[in-house]
């Protein structure tokens, strides 16, 4: 075996796949370049590559419903929301300081958008990240009480430093739910932090969790380290149907 097919065999071996396929090519309009530069450029290629699959895998497990970013958001169409704020959540600091996020708006003003483009911005820094609605929440907390591995579920909970807990409130939640939901919220308390997205104000927290002390039990430990982001506007859904000329609500059905 020669020099050439010993260096391709051993970037093989060693799994650096993106030296191995570009590293001729580049020798070629490197030939004067120091030995040291060319060594960093292949370099920096395999660790873009390696952060960039890191990134894949992570945004593949997070159970994100779509990948949207800020670029696609139009603040214009929704001036209560403070883009000051939302570029200092971007910052990625409230995960540090293990803060929470709640949005709150009625449907179609961007919750969902909103909490997915901070979650892509997680991955993309190299933090780990789990989505999950609130109905499947309780679903999977549920099953997990009556099969005795609830305390198991919320350490696995535990691995992701950022959740997204999207539409609490659609559905009211049984007396039962409400107290596995606020074990959840308990167990992340100062720990992790979560984003939450609701339909409902605050005040109609009691509803949804049905009964008041639970809900005020629930909202004092969402509530200590947390930015909350009231979006009242119209909805984006109903504005691009406009668009496409059918504002009739019961045609959207
Ligand atoms: N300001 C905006 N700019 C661009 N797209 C937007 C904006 N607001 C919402 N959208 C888009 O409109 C759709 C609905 O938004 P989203 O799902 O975030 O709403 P939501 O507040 O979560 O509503 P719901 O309470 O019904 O779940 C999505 O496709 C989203 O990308
Ligand atoms: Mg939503």
């Amino acid at each position: 075996m020669d020099i050439y097919e010993r260096v391709h065999e051993y970037l093989n071996r060693l799994g650096l796949s993106v030296t191995e396929q570009i590293m001729d090519n580049y020798l070629e309009t490197a030939k004067n370049k120091p030995f040291m530069e060319i060594f960093d450029h292949l370099l920096e290629q395999e660790v873009k590559n390696l952060k960039s699959k890191k990134v894949e895998m992570k945004l593949n497990y997070s159970g994100l419903p779509f990948r949207k970013t800020l670029e696609t958001f139009d603040f214009s169409f929704q001036p209560s929301i403070e883009r000051k704020v939302i570029d200092d959540l971007m910052t990625m600091r409230f995960i540090h300081n293990k803060e929470n996020v709640v949005f709150l708006g009625p449907p179609g003003v961007g919750k969902t958008h909103l909490s997915v483009a901070l979650g892509m911005q997680a991955a993309f820094s190299d933090i780990s990240i789990y989505y999950i609605t609130a109905v499947k929440l309780v679903q999977i907390l549920r099953k997990d009480f009556l099969s005795s591995k609830l305390s198991y579920r919320l350490a696995t909970y535990a691995r992701f430093p950022l959740m997204i807990v999207d539409e609490i409130g659609y559905l009211p939640l049984t007396r039962e739910e409400s107290n596995l939901f606020f074990q959840f919220v308990s167990s992340r308390y100062e720990k992790h932090s979560t984003i939450y997205t609701s339909n409902k104000s605050f005040s109609e927290w009691g509803e949804v969790l049905g009964d008041s002390v639970m809900a005020s039990a629930v909202l004092d430990r969402i509530l200590h380290h947390c930015s909350v982001v009231n979006i009242r506007g119209e909805s984006f859904r109903l504005k691009e149907r406009k668009k496409l000329g059918n504002t009739n609500i019961s045609e959207m059905k």
